[in-house]
């Protein structure tokens, strides 16, 4: 795992002074850490009866379909407003500084369909807290949110359902 760790490169200063930047990006551009970083994860759903992996706009989607793929699930799509074509659910969710809003499907699921949350990184838990609301209202079940890495001083998994958070790699 420290491998994997140490691929991620810190940006200094992005998006704003003062924040160190975990850029998921150089892992992802790296074949045999990004297929190993796929198959730990994976290896963790199989058998569980997955039906769907719910994927995070935009860098969630990377993994979300990846793993998707490997569990033999399908992907349900949560975007940035006015991207999905047919009728929505939205959630609005607080940011350090105003809002922002996710957008899903309202057919993403069937009542009692057995979900994964996937994302690249858990930083304040805002944003997944909010794909949890709208699984929720949409009665899924969810089994797991899965994170590539986790930014474990900011607390996010306070925020996300207890017992049902797990990441990779942990900063
Ligand atoms: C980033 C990241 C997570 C979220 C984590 O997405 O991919 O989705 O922020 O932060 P949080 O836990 O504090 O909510 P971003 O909104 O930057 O979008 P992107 O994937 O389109 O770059
Ligand atoms: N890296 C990537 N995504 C993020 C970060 C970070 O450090 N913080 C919030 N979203």
């Amino acid at each position: 795992m420290e491998e994997l760790k140490k691929i991620i490169r810190d940006v200094p200063d992005f998006p704003k002074k003062g924040i160190v930047f975990k850029d998921i990006t150089t892992l992802l551009a790296d074949g045999p850490s990004f297929h190993r970083m796929i198959d730990l994860l994976a290896h963790r759903y199989v058998g569980r009866g997955i039906q769907k992996v719910v994927g995070v706009e935009a860098r969630g989607f990377v993994l979300g379909s990846a793993l998707a793929y490997k569990l033999g699930a399908g992907i349900a799509l949560v975007r940035k407003p006015g991207k999905l074509p047919w009728k929505t659910l939205q959630k609005t969710y607080e940011l350090e500084y105003g809002t922002d809003t996710l957008e899903i499907h309202i057919d993403a699921f069937k009542p009692g369909e057995k979900v994964l949350i996937a994302d690249d990184l858990l930083a304040t838990g805002g944003t997944v807290a909010a794909v949890v609301d709208l699984v929720t209202q949409l009665e899924a079940d969810i089994v797991e949110c899965a994170f590539m890495a986790e930014l474990e001083f900011l607390e996010g998994r306070k925020r996300l359902p207890e017992g049902k958070v797990f990441s990779l790699l942990k900063f």
